[in-house]
């Protein structure tokens, strides 16, 4: 794994990559244009992307002009996402509005650098505690939450229009404990999967200017 992760603002220039990330996730997934509704109106999105570095094949243009120049690489080095997520931040609540890794990157703890960043920015945000809905069969986020102190608040019915599964509430107090143990955490977390964080402390290029 890349020590070359890093965690910052969803851009507009982002929406197909993640786009791709999310049809593969969700059913139904969010539209391009709600991505760029959260990026550039929504006065309450704080939407971040984890990206690594890749080397991909050199293709059209690219390949002809390496081979023209007598350079004899075949690959270039890009930056790839490899997950994404949404916060909300409504008065004391901040509320995780999605987050999700691409398929071919799960199970390497991409998912749990996505939440912590997400629950940095909310203590840096102030707020008093973190929501969020997941669906009663999806086992696998639920651990990811657990393993970061969520506890089960409710259910809620039907949530989903779709195919009316439940939704468990699900929250995170910020208490005085609760933010030293994921302090804790999230100090573990760069110690062993490596990530540079522009995104929990690093103001909203829109929000906070
Ligand atoms: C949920 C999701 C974001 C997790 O991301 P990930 O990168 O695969 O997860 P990580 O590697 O960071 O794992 C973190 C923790 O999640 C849980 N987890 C991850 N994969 C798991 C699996 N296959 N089975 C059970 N628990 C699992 C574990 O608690 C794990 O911690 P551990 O490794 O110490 O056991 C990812 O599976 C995903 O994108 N799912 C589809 C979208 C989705 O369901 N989003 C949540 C909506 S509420």
């Amino acid at each position: 794994m890349s020590t070359d992760l890093t965690l910052r603002y969803m851009t507009v220039a982002d929406v197909p990559e993640v786009v791709v990330i999310d049809e593969a996730s969700f059913t139904p997934p969010w539209t391009a244009r709600s991505y760029r509704f959260e990026i550039n109106e929504s006065n309450v999105s704080y939407m971040l992307v984890l990206e690594q570095p890749t080397q991909r094949p050199l293709t059209g243009f690219r390949r002809w002009w390496k081979n023209l120049i007598g350079s004899n690489e075949t690959t270039e080095e890009m930056c790839t996402i490899v997950g994404y997520g949404g916060l909300w931040k409504i008065a004391e609540e901040a509320h995780i509005s999605t987050i999700a890794t691409h398929p071919d990157y799960r199970g390497r703890k991409l998912g749990e650098i996505l939440l912590a960043g997400m629950i940095r920015r909310a203590i840096v945000l102030h707020a008093r505690y973190v929501v969020l809905e997941v669906r009663v069969s999806n086992t696998v986020a639920q651990n990811l939450y657990h393993k970061y102190g969520f506890k089960m608040h409710g259910i809620k019915k039907n949530y989903y229009h779709h195919d009316h599964e439940d939704a468990y509430d699900m929250r995170l107090d910020l208490s005085g404990a609760a933010i030293a143990t994921f302090k804790q955490q999230y100090r573990h977390l760069q110690q062993h999967n490596p990530f540079r964080d522009r995104y929990s402390r690093t103001p909203h290029p829109r929000l906070d200017r």
